[in-house]
């Protein structure tokens, strides 16, 4: 090991306890999508639907965890992850979306978990990374009140089941994504374009969170935001208002529902409807006490309100229109910084400013960065994948965890996305953020350079014993 190398893992030491970990999610790994009693989603309609997915990929198969689970958990014990985040599939727990539960479905994640523990790894569940069951869908989905009350039989449910097998918990992984590019771009499932329909689904899947943490009672939960950093283009009135407007809609609608239990009036004013869709005691519900907030971390937007700009690089592949309700003229600016195979620009000092943030603009709470990562082509090079790229990404984002955590932030852990490559939504699986790559043909799992990076910081941390916590 070189000096430098040395230097630079003695700058990235953690606290002790410090979660370190890697996410999935149901949907772009588990495969099995008929089996063992499991219903629709609004994923099998929407892969299976022309023109949606790239290459018109779909995820029956996936990357076949539901088979191959004990392979996956063993390769991450062998990465010595402390912490793993997996969602469950609501479809697989109640094929309907309500009423009555499918055993063997929750048999499936009582076996993931005991794996899980068995190798000494922390289980973190997600209850919603985007997979509602169809028929929920076919009752109007997340636009429809009473989505939010089957969500909240459904954490019930899962919860009651495995409370003994996790001691985290979190619900809506996302909602802007959830709720804007399902129901206002239409680029992920459902599908629907429909801009006022997406600002309610907003709203019934930040009710859908508040009553799922009542419902459950969890010893330990939390919820999940996707937070960008966002840069005015110019000192332009136009600039620094698109500013507004995106950190409004991104950040703020999400962030100031969930911890300060209202909506900014200034994003409401944005919107181009009525608000007539927020009950008296909704935003009560929805600010329900967390024990911690996960953040998901990719980019920054550098956004104009000029007339006429275009849109940056970062676009969607395939035919949508905008996720962004009554601020469709903001365009997003290509800033000249270097970008991931997405075509997202990385700045790890927009994940020190959304964590600082955070601790300062809102009341106290501990919080993990529960995703973070990035796609490059990678290449196969004689069985190895080296992808420095990747490990330099991440190493440059735990030095910005490093950083918010000295400046005061209570950040206590760290999630990779992803653990394998797996299939990305609409773009199918030609996009690759594994630690471990996955060949798509025979389904064999290969350490990447970086997952070997990862795992050396890794046992550096846990085998020091820092004084500084
Ligand atoms: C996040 C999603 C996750 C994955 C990454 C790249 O928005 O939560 O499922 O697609 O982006």
């Amino acid at each position: 090991m070189t000096t430098q190398e040395e230097q630079t893992r003695a700058g990235l030491r953690f606290p002790a306890r410090f979660a370190w970990g890697a996410a999935t999610s149901a949907y772009q790994i588990e495969g099995a999508v008929s089996e063992d009693g499991r219903g629709a989603s609004i994923w099998d309609t929407f892969t299976k639907t022309p023109g949606r997915i790239v290459n018109g990929h779909h995820a029956d198969v996936a990357i076949d965890h539901y088979h191959r689970y004990r392979e996956d958990v063993a390769v991450m014990a062998e990465l010595g992850l402390s912490a793993y985040r997996f969602s469950v599939s609501w479809p697989r727990i109640q094929p309907t979306g309500s009423g009555k539960v499918n055993q063997k479905g929750l048999d499936f994640y009582k076996r993931l978990t005991d794996e899980l523990r068995g190798h000494g790894i922390d289980p973190w569940l997600t209850l919603y990374h985007w997979d509602l069951p169809q028929e929920l869908e076919d009752k109007g989905g997340w636009p429809n009140r009473d989505v939010a009350y089957c969500f909240a039989d459904y954490a019930a449910t899962v919860h009651e089941a495995l409370k003994d097998h996790v001691h985290t918990f979190s619900t809506v992984n996302e909602p802007w994504c959830a709720a804007f590019l399902g129901y206002a771009s239409g680029e992920h499932a459902p599908g629907r374009r429909e801009p006022q329909n997406a600002i309610r689904g907003a709203h019934h899947l930040n009710l859908a969170h508040g009553l799922a943490v009542q419902a459950m009672g969890a010893r330990r939960v939390g919820g999940c935001v996707n937070l960008y950093a966002v840069t005015p283009a110019t000192d332009s009135v136009e600039d620094l208002d698109a500013a507004r407007r995106i950190d409004g809609l991104q950040n703020r609608f999400f962030l100031d529902a969930l911890l300060l239990g209202r909506y900014p009036q200034d994003v409401l004013d944005d919107l181009p409807m009525e608000i007539d869709f927020i009950r008296p005691d909704d935003m009560k519900i929805i600010n329900a006490p967390l024990d911690l907030l996960l953040v998901n971390y990719y980019s920054r937007f550098t956004v104009s309100g000029a007339p006429g700009g275009k849109k940056s690089a970062a676009a969607a592949p395939t035919d949508s229109g905008s996720p962004w309700v009554g601020s469709e003229h903001v365009s997003f600016v290509n800033a000249g910084r270097p970008m991931t195979a997405m075509g997202w620009e990385i700045d790890e000092d927009g994940l020190v400013e959304v964590l600082t943030r955070v601790a300062r603009d809102y009341p106290r709470i501990p919080m993990v960065v529960s995703e973070n990562g990035a796609a490059f082509d990678d290449v196969l090079n004689d069985g190895r994948v080296h992808d420095r790229e990747r490990a330099a990404y991440f190493e440059a984002h735990l030095g910005a965890c490093k950083t918010a955590i000295d400046a005061g932030v209570p950040l206590e852990g760290y999630f990779a996305w992803s653990l394998m490559d797996n299939f990305e939504w609409a773009w199918g699986y030609g996009k690759r953020f594994g630690l471990v790559r996955v060949d798509f043909e025979t389904q064999e799992r290969l350490l990447k350079d970086s997952a070997l990076w990862y795992s050396e910081i890794i046992r550096q941390n846990r085998r020091h014993e820092p004084t500084d916590s």
